[in-house]
């Protein structure tokens, strides 16, 4: 999979053919995107206060597509994740998985989520092996598995610690390695490096690279970090302050399989990074001053 052969989104022709009342000729055979995102809002009701969060968004996700969504803090992007895994329902509009609307809890995905929800009373070892042992995978494979996802996400030696006696850093990796180790379709994953060191992000989006690569797998990667958007994607959307449109989808050029150390000294990511900042800027810019 190359970023060169993903397609942007044909849904808004597809909305612009059925408002033209033309039908929508589908090609026999011809695949859907994954996920499909069809003129969603978004508004929560809290203390008698309503938050208009996402403002018509439509957007789709190929099969085997690292997207990444950039935006401000508060404008709706871990929503998006939530509304994907059926954890919130849109207001207007829906979201489709797979040809089918995301109604109730997606089981097709797996969610590594902003906050940390890590079983405390449960060693490391046996945190990752959770989702095993919910698919009775017998205790000698899942053993092996565990291993390997330890050994993977640089935490050998600390299999029988809890969670509290390790570091913000650690407990991140240990949630990346549960999430792996489901082997899921589609992964989302908000901001999964974010407290991590410099040189422990780039060793993580590596790895996160070449599990990727060739695996088949969707992942929407919600990051604030444009320079690490830009060096894993396929496509990244950035998302306006609220209430939330698509300001751009800029489809990344840059050749795979990346290195992540030298990703970022290619002129055409330069171009990226920014186009992506001077769409962001401004929101960011913003919110800072409010
Ligand atoms: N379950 C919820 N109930 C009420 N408000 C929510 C809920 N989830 C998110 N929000 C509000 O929606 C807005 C966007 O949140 P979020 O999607 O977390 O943004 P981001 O991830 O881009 O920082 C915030 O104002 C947040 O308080
Ligand atoms: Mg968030």
């Amino acid at each position: 999979m190359t970023g060169a052969t993903l397609m942007p989104i044909p849904f808004d022709s597809v909305a612009a053919a059925s408002a033209t009342h033309t039908p929508v000729v589908e090609t026999a055979g011809a695949p859907r995107p994954l996920i499909e995102f069809r003129h969603v809002q978004k508004s929560f009701e809290s203390h008698g206060q309503s938050t208009h969060v996402l403002d018509d968004i439509s957007f789709s996700v190929e099969r085997g597509e690292f997207l990444a969504i950039v935006g401000p803090s508060g404008s709706g992007k871990s929503t998006v994740l939530n509304l994907v895994a059926g954890h919130v329902q849109p207001s207007s509009g829906e979201i489709m998985y797979d040809n089918k609307p995301v109604t109730a809890v997606n089981n097709a995905v797996s969610y590594l989520t902003q906050d940390d929800s890590l079983l405390p009373w449960r060693t490391v070892a046996n945190n990752i092996a959770v989702p095993l042992e919910i698919r009775r995978v017998p205790e000698p494979e899942r053993k092996e598995r565990v291993a390997a996802m330890v050994r993977m996400v640089g935490l050998t030696g600390f299999e029988n610690h809890y969670p509290r006696q390790l570091s913000g850093g650690m407990r991140k990796r240990m949630m990346l390695a549960r999430s792996l180790i489901y082997d899921p379709d589609t992964m989302l994953m908000d901001e999964p490096f974010g407290p991590l060191d410099a040189q422990l992000r780039l060793v993580m989006q590596a790895e996160l690279l070449r599990l990727w690569s060739n695996s088949g797998k969707t992942i929407i990667f919600v990051t604030h970090d444009i320079v690490e958007a830009v060096s894993l994607a396929d496509r990244v959307i950035v998302l306006s302050a609220r209430p939330s449109r698509i300001k751009l989808i800029e489809t990344i050029v840059l050749a795979r399989p990346r290195d992540i150390h030298t990703v970022r000294f290619a002129r055409e990511f330069e171009e990226h990074y920014l186009r992506l900042w001077k769409s962001i800027e401004v929101d960011v810019m913003r919110g800072a001053l409010q």
